[in-house]
């Protein structure tokens, strides 16, 4: 294995490594699912999927959050679906019926079999926390708390986001494109540079000062930042007033990005997720405060232009990973420590390396 080099192109469409990317990442680190908002009262409920697991996060009577997977204890059909409220869990195959805190309360004929505890099948549950109103989940039991992996990033997102603690979640955009033809890792690849920008997205790099483009990376996240941005840009114009001058991109291993833009008094908050080992889907949202006011353009050019230029290049990308030609290629770091520079996709390379095994891997 050459630290200075990406992963081998293999990485991104071999089925195997997907199986194992299952077992040994996305079932063993904090996943972000939503925001407190959403789920305020008893019943409220999320459903979602993460690597071909379906999940339940819902507020029980005692204010607590709770995580269920969507699977019934009987014979496995799926209790909920999208999101909502209800006071009990009713499985649409059988009828039987759980609490909102998970225990079995009704089994039609449970009470002629001698045998048959409800106590045995409560739904299975997995972790569920939330760092600053953001609910992430781990379905390790074992796993570490995320404030202690990410050490430092609570105290920087409160920072360098004032209105933090005045958000609300904004229902999902449905014209936000948010599925990609590509590995999951290329979309993740891409956000973690902006290497790319210039070339790639004019308007955006109109819109910041790349000559002072920030990157840096901590051990379990890292950070973009910068520091001067262009008000008057061709991606869209915003109010040189606006409390938020500055932009930040944030992101957590192994598939929460989150951020700001200038001008604009909302967050971003995505968690990118493998459909298969080819296709992946940007599940995300913008979060606002009462007081937002969205630039005139702004959606539409985040939408039109800026997601869809970087899924087209993940797409090419990914047909160029089957190339027999390729194998993998050089980080580029630049000596002189400017945030142009591949640092942060470096440290997501180690990372998933590490936590694959992949110490005897050639190239
Ligand atoms: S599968 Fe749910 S009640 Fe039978
Ligand atoms: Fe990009």
């Amino acid at each position: 294995m050459n630290k200075n080099k990406t992963l081998l192109s293999e990485n991104y469409f071999d089925q195997n490594i997907y199986e194992k990317e299952k077992t040994n990442i996305f079932y063993r680190n904090w996943c972000y699912v939503g925001h407190t908002s959403q789920i305020e009262n008893a019943g409220d409920y999320l459903t979602t999927d993460i690597a071909d697991e379906s999940l339940i996060i819902i507020r029980t009577d005692s204010g607590e959050l709770k995580g269920f997977y969507n699977v019934c204890r009987h014979r496995a059909h799926p209790l909920l679906s999208d999101n909502g409220n209800v006071r009990s869990i009713t499985c649409p195959y059988h009828a039987w019926n759980y609490s909102i805190d998970g225990k079995l309360k009704h089994a039609k004929n449970a009470d002629k079999m001698k045998d048959f505890k409800k106590s045995d099948y409560c739904l299975s549950s997995f972790q569920v926390i939330d760092i600053c109103n953001f609910i992430f989940v781990n379905l390790d039991d074992s796993a570490e708390h995320l404030s202690e992996q990410v050490e430092g990033f609570e105290e920087d997102l409160k920072e360098k986001v004032p209105f933090l603690d005045r958000l609300r979640a904004l229902p999902v955009d449905k014209k936000r494109p948010s599925t990609v033809k590509a590995n999951w890792k290329i979309v993740v690849d891409n956000y973690l540079e902006c290497y790319h920008c210039t070339k790639a997205h004019p308007a955006f790099a109109n819109l910041i000062d790349m000559k002072h483009y920030q990157t840096d990376v901590y051990s379990f996240w890292s950070r973009q930042y910068a520091p001067i941005t262009n008000p008057d840009s061709n991606a869209y114009k915003f109010d040189k007033k606006s409390p938020v001058q500055d932009m930040c991109f944030w992101f957590i291993w192994p598939n929460t990005a989150l951020g700001y833009v200038p001008g604009v008094e909302a967050l971003f908050f995505s968690s990118i997720r493998p459909d298969d080992i080819g296709n992946t889907t940007r599940f995300g949202h913008w979060l606002v405060t009462d007081d937002t006011v969205l630039p005139d353009g702004f959606i539409d050019y985040m939408n039109r232009v800026l997601f869809t230029e970087d899924i087209s290049i993940c797409e090419a990308v990914q047909k160029g990973m089957k190339s027999k030609s390729y194998r993998n290629g050089p980080f580029m770091i630049d000596p002189d420590h400017s945030g142009i520079s591949e640092t942060a996709v470096q440290s997501f390379h180690a990372l998933f390396r590490k936590t694959l095994s992949m110490d005897s891997e050639s190239g």
